[in-house]
């Protein structure tokens, strides 16, 4: 059985992975900051979902956590064919670009591109000790946000922190491509979560007057349906690719 690591897979896009993944036959261990009780609606999906799960917690902005959360993983299924980085965070103040404060720049920066830097790095010096399976040692997948090349000046370091992960997948999937693992990112546009609740009024008004060419809010699963693609390993000759799961926001429109 082939076995997954997904970081952040306790609500929203990455419970939906996680869901994906099981369905599609994965093992998989998600990270969480809270014990599995803490979420007892997310608990009910994935033991309803039949997916075959380990939980596991720790702050993945902490080296310490991160070292023990990925050793306990390879513990338990000794072998790890896909990661995804997912866990992510929001600025919990969104303020002006003139404004923003050091310490909401690194919370940004240290949660999503430092971990997603190091956590990859831990895992993929695993994965090359790896022996391969369809003659591959193993995938990464990570999950970045159409914030990478959107500009928004209420909340920069989330963009800079998204810019920054599109450069580790090309950094990434340069170094591994010769060990074979492959490397790719997928960018989400507006997906309705926990996220986006605080600014659902905005974007449901920006929705309605024609943002995206796909009128509608995205869907925790529409981002895991393409996660689940790469991680199915038909994309053999493709590494360092991204695909958007935007509605079409990224095309440019006149
Ligand atoms: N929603 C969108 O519109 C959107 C768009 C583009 C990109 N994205 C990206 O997609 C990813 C998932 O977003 P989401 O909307 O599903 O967010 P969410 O509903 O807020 O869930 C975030 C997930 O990340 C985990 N997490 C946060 N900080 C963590 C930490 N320090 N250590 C370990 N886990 C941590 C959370 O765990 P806990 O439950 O324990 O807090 C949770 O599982 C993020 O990287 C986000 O930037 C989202």
């Amino acid at each position: 059985m082939k076995t997954a690591f997904v970081t952040g897979g306790s609500r929203g896009i990455g419970l939906a992975i996680v869901k994906e993944l099981g369905r599609a036959g994965f093992r998989v261990a998600l990270m969480a900051t809270r014990e599995e009780e803490h979420y007892p609606e997310s608990s009910r999906q994935l033991k309803e979902s039949g997916v075959d799960y380990l939980w596991l917690t720790g702050d993945i902005s902490s080296s310490s956590d991160r070292e023990r959360v990925v050793t306990e993983a390879f513990k338990e299924f000794g072998r790890i064919d896909v990661l995804v980085n997912n866990a992510g965070v929001a600025p919990k103040l969104r303020a002006d670009l003139l404004t923003m404060t050091e310490e909401s720049y690194d919370y940004v920066m240290d949660t999503n591109t430092k971990a997603n830097m190091f956590i990859t790095q831990r895992v993929a010096r695993e994965m090359t000790a790896q022996e391969p399976v369809d003659g591959r040692k193993g995938i990464i997948i990570n999950i970045s946000s159409c914030s990478a090349e959107v500009s928004s000046v209420n909340r920069g370091e989330y963009c800079i922190s998204k810019a920054g992960i599109s450069m580790l997948t090309l950094l990434y999937a340069d170094r591994l491509a010769g060990e074979g693992i492959l490397v790719y990112e997928v960018r989400p546009g507006v997906i309705r979560t926990d996220m986006t609740k605080k600014v659902e009024e905005k974007y449901s008004g920006l929705i309605g007057q024609g943002l995206f060419p796909i009128a509608r809010w995205g869907t925790p699963e529409d981002v895991a349906r393409a996660v689940r693609a790469f991680a199915s390993g038909d994309f053999p000759y493709t590494t360092g690719s991204y695909i958007d799961v935007d509605g079409g926001f990224h095309i440019k429109r006149l």
